[in-house]
Order: C-alpha cells, then structure tokens, then sequence
C-alpha cells in the first residue's frame, strides 16, 4: 500500500520532507537543531497539527548530542529552552505544547539517573507519540468509515493526510478507509488559500493514493451544496476546547455554516492529543497571524501590490453546535461535547499515553 512519510530519523539528524516544495519537488531538509526544526515549522516546511507535536518531540532528542551540559540538570535547562522555542512557532496547533510537555515529563522521570538516561528517555517518548498517533489515525479512519455513506461526494479544507501526521491521517484517514472499503466515494479538494495545502498537498497525495478527487476554489463549495452535490464535509483540527470549538484552518467556520443552512454534517476528525481541556472556549484559542506576503505574494508570486495592507489569520473557530460529530480514535463524540470530550481525554489517560 502506498505511504508518504513526511519525517525521517536519520541517526542525530531529523530529515524533513520540505512539503512547501510539493507536489513539484521532493526535497528533504536536514535538521540537526532544535531552532533549525523551528524553522522548518514556522516557515510550513512541515505543517500539520499531529505531524508538528511529532517532530516537536524528535526536536527535543536533538539537544543532547549536542549538548555541553555535564549534568542532568545543565541538559535539562537546554530541553526547557528549546520547548518554549517549539512551543512559540505556530501557537494555534495544540499538538506542539501536548508532545513538549509529554516529552519534558518524560525527561525530567529520568535526570535523578544521569545523561544517558535523560536522553533514552527522550528518544522513547518520541517513538512513543508517533506510534501511537499512527495507531489513532487507523482507528480514526475505522470509526470516520461508518458515517460515510456508499458513493458518497466528501468535501474537504486544507490537508489532513499521511504529510501532516504519524500514519493516514485524520480527516484524510476517515477519506482512504472508506475508499479502501470500497465505498467508490469522490472527495472534493478545496484549494485553501492563502497557502493552497488542498491543491498542493491533498490532491497531490489523493492522487498517489489512487481517492478520486476533484480539485474546487474555496469559493465553489456553497453551490456544489445547493446542488447536492456534497454529501458531508470532513476537516481535521488543529485545536478542540473543552466546550467542542474547532480551531482548523482559515476556512473552515465557513464551510459549517454552509454545511448547516444546506442540511450537510460537517464532521471533524482529531486524535485525543488535539483536544485541549485547559482552554474552556473557542474564544480563548490563540490564532496565528502570517505575514501578509502569503497573500499578496503567494508562492513568490507577485498577486497584489506588495505594500497592500492584508490581514492573513491562519485559522478560524468553528462553534460546538455546528459540529455533526467528532470522529476521534475513542470512537465518535457527539454533544454535548463538555462531557464527551472529557470522556475521551479519561479513556487516553486510563490508557496510560
Ligand atoms: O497551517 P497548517 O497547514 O498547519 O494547517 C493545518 C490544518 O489546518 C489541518 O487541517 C490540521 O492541522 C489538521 S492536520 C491532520
């Protein structure tokens, strides 16, 4: 079966597949530090929120080798460092601060027994949170399969695939397990400006996994509901309050409320590691402001005038009551989503991850 793996671990080096390059080139950047990660993330060489709460951890294995600390404590204060450094780089995805803090916790369980056990620890918590956010993306997709229909037309925002997690992706997962399972559905590709992730990147890897796909402006999706030709749409999250308010990429809120006015379920897949039960609303979820060149010169190319004022938010909230149902690896949640989030979080907890 075809897979895409955006990161690879090649010894005290973290390759990055530059997915700003794709689908036209397959470059990978090789990261030796902790700051080099982060600006791979900050300038979406890699995105995502499962993949960014992966590579954050594999950033924390890059301190000590090449580290001067003589004592647990000296490396421990590099690992703080370079977490709040991750932590910064993209504040809406919540996977990022969830794998920095695992990891960190992990760290500091080990630094009364020396060096080389901080840095097995690290390495473990690591492998740790990629294998288990592939195991969540295969029973996303198992539990996504149910709600979708025979045949059916699935729209979806941004890209949510094999690039931007540890396995088949989230919203992308729900996608391929239903065409695996023989379904025949057909996925329209919303392009997501500013950045174009869904033409870039969705279509690209709908393609080599063989989903039919048709690639749409933003703007289409409105009358492609009017006409019925949408069966239901599909995001995935970057951020879930603790009341079931989506954060996801710029776009989305939009696409709920045409869901909602044309009769649609709007479906969001997440792993539990996106849920954030600390931030109680949508309104207290930090968005991402890019630098406005993203719009008036996407892809290097020259669109507006360059000194055009431009507002470029990265994300929108999408309100609890337009959510159909989260599709989660602990099965699909529905409202009220304060208790059935809460559910879900306990059963991970109960699991030990
Ligand atoms: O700015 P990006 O490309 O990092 O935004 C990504 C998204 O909004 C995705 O929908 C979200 O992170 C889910 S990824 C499985």
């Amino acid at each position: 079966m075809t897979t895409i793996a955006p990161i690879e671990r090649r010894g005290d080096v973290l390759a990055i597949l530059d997915q700003r390059r794709l689908p036209h080139e397959e470059r990978w950047l090789e990261c030796r530090t902790p700051a080099e990660v982060g600006e791979a993330i900050r300038s979406l060489a890699v995105r995502g929120a499962p993949i960014l709460g992966i590579v954050a951890a594999n950033a924390l294995t890059l301190v000590a080798p090449s580290s001067r600390a003589s004592n647990p404590s000296g490396l421990m204060e590099e690992l703080e460092e370079a977490a709040a450094m991750l932590r910064a780089t993209r504040p809406t995805a919540v996977n990022i601060s969830w794998a920095v803090h695992r990891v960190l916790v992990a760290a500091r369980s080990s630094a009364a027994f020396g060096i080389g056990e901080v840095r097995a620890a690290i390495e473990l918590e690591a492998i740790a949170i990629e294998r288990e956010d592939r195991a969540a993306c295969d029973a996303i997709g198992a539990f996504g399969n149910e709600l979708v229909p025979e045949g059916a037309n699935v729209l979806t925002h941004c890209n949510t695939g094999m690039l931007c997690t540890g396995g088949i992706g989230t919203a992308q997962g729900v996608i391929l397990a239903a065409h695996r399972a023989g379904k025949r559905i057909h996925v329209w590709v919303d392009e997501t400006r500013p950045v174009w992730q869904g033409a870039r990147l969705t279509a690209w890897e709908l393609g080599r996994l063989g989903v039919p796909r048709t690639l749409v402006a933003d703007g289409a999706a409105a009358s492609l509901m009017r006409s019925g030709r949408v069966d239901l749409v599909v995001t995935g999250a970057d951020r879930i309050t603790a009341d079931g308010s989506v954060a996801n990429k710029i776009g989305t809120y939009g696409l709920a409320v045409l869901a909602r006015h044309h009769d649609v379920p709007f479906f969001v897949a997440a792993p539990v590691s996106t849920i954030d039960l600390e931030t109680a609303t949508g309104a207290e979820v930090p968005i991402e402001e890019r630098a406005p060149q993203e719009l008036t010169t996407p892809l290097d190319t020259p669109v507006a005038e360059p000194d055009t004022p431009a507002a470029n938010p990265a994300f929108d909230v999408t309100p609890p009551d337009l959510v159909s149902a989260i599709v989660t690896e602990h099965g699909v949640l529905r409202r009220p989503y304060a208790s059935t989030l809460r559910e879900a979080v306990g059963m991970r907890e109960r699991r030990g991850a």
